[in-house]
C-alpha cells in the first residue's frame, strides 16, 4: 500500500530527473539505486508488497545492496517504492525489469512483461520514454511491448518513445558493479535511440548504441548463449578428464596461461540462475519460427541438464557398498553461484531432487538461503555443527560461498564431494572427491 506521504512525494517528484522502475529484483533494485545515486528521483514499482515494505523500512533484500544505502535513498526521498502502477505517470522514463522465465514446456513466458506493458500502456503520457531491460528474444520490443503500449492511442516514436537496453549485471561480482558495465542501448527509431542514449549517458560512463532493438536483444542472448555453451563444454571436458584420470582444474589452469585465444570457464554441478540456462531457449524458440534450431544450444542444454545426475551417480559409486537409499546427505549451497541468495534454476535443487528420488535423507545449508521450495517441498537451511556433520554419509559442496567452513566439513564429515575445486591441495579426515579430477 502507498501512504499519503508517499503519494505526495511521487506527485511532487516532477518529471525531469524522475524515472519509474517496474520490477525491483536483482536487476531493478541496483539500477534504481544507481539512478538515485546520480540525483534522480526513482519511483520503484513492484507488486510484491513484502519487497516494498522492506525498502520502506530501509531494509535491503539483495545481498550486494546494503541497508545503509537503501535507508539513505529513502530518507533523501530519492527512492519512492510503491505497489501502485499509476505512480509511473510522474516519470520522464519507465524502465521495465520484470522476470522473463520459461514455461513448463521450455518456451518463453512473457506474462510478466505483457502485464507490465499493459499497465504502462493504460496510463502512458506524451513525451515518456519506455525502456525494456529484461532479457528476451530478438523481436520482443517491437512485437510484444510496442503493441501493448500502442493501445493507448498515442503514436510510438512521436508521442512517446520505446527503447531496449539489456541488463548485463552480474550479481555478486565486485570487480564489475552495475555502473562499470557498458550499457547497450537501442530504440525503435532514431529519436527513441537518442532518448535512451541521453538518459543512460547521465548515469553510465560507457553507452554503446546499436542499430535496432532486435540487435540489442540478440546481443544479450549471444552473451548468455556463449556462456551456456562454454560452461557446458567445460563440464563435458570435466567428465572426460574423470574418464582419462586427468584433473580438469589443472588443465584449465595450464590452458589459461595462453595470453590470447583462450578464455577460461570452470566446471560445476550445472548452470543456474535466471539468465544463462534460460535466455538461449528464448532464441531457440524464435529460431524455430524461422525453420531452424541452434545445435550448439541444444547440445549445451542437454549437457547442462545431465550434470547433476553425473554428480549423484559419482556420489553413489563413492559411498558404495552403502546405498544412497537411507543415506544421510548434506548439500552445501543452494544458490547457483557464490555469495548471493538467488537459487533459481540452481543445480542444487536438481541434486536434492535426485537424492530424494534415490531415497536419501537430504538436508541443505546455505548462509544466504534460509529456506527454499522444490515443487511442493519446502526445506529450511540446517545449522552446521560437528554433531550434524559426523552423522552424515556425505557432503556435496555445490556452491563455493567465500565464508564456507571448509575446515569443519573436512574434519567432521566422512566424505566430501567437491564440485567447485575448493578442496584442491586440502586434507582432512574426510575422503574427498573432486569433480573432474580423475579420481
Ligand atoms: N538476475 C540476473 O543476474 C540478471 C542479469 C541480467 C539480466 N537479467 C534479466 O532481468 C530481468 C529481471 O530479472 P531479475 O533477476 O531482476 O528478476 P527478479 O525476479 O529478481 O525481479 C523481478 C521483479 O519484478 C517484479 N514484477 C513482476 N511483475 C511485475 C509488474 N507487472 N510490474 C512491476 N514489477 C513486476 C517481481 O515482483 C520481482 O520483484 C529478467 O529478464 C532477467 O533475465 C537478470
Amino acid at each position: 500500500m502507498t501512504s499519503t506521504k508517499e503519494q505526495d512525494n511521487i506527485q511532487h517528484a516532477g518529471e525531469h530527473r524522475t524515472v519509474a522502475i517496474m520490477g525491483l529484483g536483482y536487476v531493478g533494485l541496483p539500477l534504481a539505486m544507481l539512478f538515485a545515486k546520480h540525483g534522480f528521483t526513482v519511483i520503484g514499482i513492484d507488486p510484491d508488497a513484502s519487497k516494498i515494505g522492506k525498502l520502506q523500512q530501509g531494509i535491503s533484500y539483495i545481498h550486494e545492496m546494503n541497508d545503509a544505502d537503501i535507508r539513505e535513498a529513502m530518507e533523501s526521498e530519492r527512492l519512492l517504492p510503491t505497489t501502485q502502477y499509476s505512480a509511473a505517470a510522474a516519470a520522464e522514463a519507465i524502465i521495465i525489469c520484470v522476470p522473463t522465465p520459461l514455461t513448463s514446456h521450455g518456451t518463453p513466458d512473457l506474462g510478466y512483461l505483457t502485464m507490465a506493458a499493459n499497465q504502462i500502456g493504460s496510463g502512458i503520457r506524451k513525451g515518456q520514454l519506455v525502456v525494456l531491460e529484461s532479457s528476451t528474444y530478438p523481436g520482443t520490443t517491437k512485437e510484444v511491448l510496442l503493441p501493448c503500449l500502442s493501445k493507448s492511442g498515442l503514436k510510438a516514436g512521436e508521442d512517446f518513445f520505446v527503447a531496449y537496453s539489456p541488463e548485463r549485471v552480474d550479481p555478486g561480482n565486485e570487480q564489475f558493479p552495475i555502473h562499470r558495465i557498458p550499457k547497450i542501448v537501442s530504440g525503435i527509431s532514431e529519436r527513441c535511440r537518442e532518448r535512451v542514449t541521453e538518459l543512460y549517458g547521465r548515469i553510465f560512463p560507457k553507452v554503446h548504441p546499436v542499430s535496432s532493438t532486435d540487435a540489442a536483444e540478440m546481443t544479450k542472448i549471444l552473451e548468455n548463449a556463449y556462456r551456456l555453451i562454454n560452461i557446458s563444454f567445460i563440464n563435458e571436458m570435466a567428465i572426460a578428464c574423470d574418464k582419462l584420470g586427468l584433473d580438469i582444474w589443472e588443465v584449465v589452469r595450464a590452458a589459461s596461461t595462453k595470453p590470447f585465444g583462450y578464455h577460461p570457464f570452470y566446471p560445476g554441478p550445472g548452470i543456474g540462475g535466471h539468465c544463462i540456462p534460460v535466455d538461449p531457449s528464448y532464441l531457440q524458440w524464435k529460431l524455430k519460427q524461422h525453420g531452424m534450431t541452434s545445435d550448439f544450444i541444444s547440445i549445451a542444454n542437454n549437457t547442462n541438464h545431465r550434470m547433476p545426475l553425473y554428480v549423484i551417480q559419482q556420489l553413489k559409486e563413492a559411498i558404495a557398498p552403502k546405498k544412497l537409499s537411507g543415506a544421510s546427505i548434506l548439500v552445501y549451497g543452494a544458490a547457483y553461484k557464490p555469495d548471493i541468495a538467488d537459487y533459481r534454476e540452481s543445480a542444487s535443487l536438481d541434486m536434492i531432487d535426485l537424492l530424494r528420488l534415490e531415497g536419501a535423507s537430504v538436508q541443505y545449508h546455505d548462509p544466504y538461503v534460509a529456506s527454499l521450495k522444490i515443487g511442493d517441498v519446502k526445506m529450511t537451511s540446517v545449522e552446521l555443527s560437528e554433531e550434524l556433520l559426523r552423522g552424515l554419509d556425505a557432503v556435496i559442496i555445490a556452491t563455493n560461498h567465500s565464508n564456507m567452513p571448509l575446515d569443519d566439513l573436512l574434519e567432521h564429515a566422512p566424505l566430501v564431494y567437491d564440485t567447485r575445486n575448493v578442496t584442491a591441495a586440502r586434507e582432512g579426515r574426510a575422503a574427498i572427491i573432486r569433480l573432474g579430477s580423475g579420481k
